[in-house]
């Protein structure tokens, strides 16, 4: 059974808490469905003042809605539309301060004010996206950047 953890150390601490959580999660199987969908799940229950969070696979030339929490979202994005696209399309992490300032974003939830996209790569090869979103602007800094790409890459070692 899963416990919840009392996240009450530092900012970083709580992260290092919740990598060694989704290690534990993910160590001991392979199937991708199951993997994403806990590693979304943990990460939903960790972070505070989020609205949604979840994944996008890179699926012929698209990507597609993986799983996630979260209201129901846009099922398919281009790469180069969106925050998401552009993070494909540009290799890197975009963390968005204020959606409605980034040209071409993508609103699925109205709530959602702020973003950040992480790429995820399997074997060097494009997986697709981590995507989270927050109804408070300017909701991730590089502490959560830093380690939000942590917690990408370690879920990728297990798909
Ligand atoms: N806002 C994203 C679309 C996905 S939703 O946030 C879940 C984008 O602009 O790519």
């Amino acid at each position: 059974m899963f416990h919840v953890e009392q996240y009450n150390g530092t900012k970083e601490e709580n992260y290092e808490l919740v990598l060694k959580q989704l290690k534990a999660l993910l160590e001991d199987e392979k199937d991708q469905i199951a993997n994403l969908s806990n590693a979304a799940s943990l990460l939903n229950q960790f972070l505070d003042q989020v609205n949604w969070v979840g994944f996008y696979i890179w699926k012929e030339d698209e990507l597609v809605l993986g799983p996630f929490q979260g209201l129901p979202a846009c099922v398919r994005i281009p790469s180069g539309k969106g925050v998401c696209g552009t993070a494909i399309l540009e290799g890197k992490t975009q963390v968005v301060p204020d959606v409605h300032q980034f040209p071409g974003h993508i609103a699925c939830d109205a709530a959602s004010q702020s973003e950040i996209v992480v790429p995820m790569y399997v074997n060097g090869a494009l997986f697709g996206v981590l995507d989270i979103d927050s109804p408070v602007k300017n909701r991730f800094d590089e502490i959560d950047e830093q380690y939000i790409s942590q917690f990408a890459e370690l879920t990728a070692q297990y798909l």
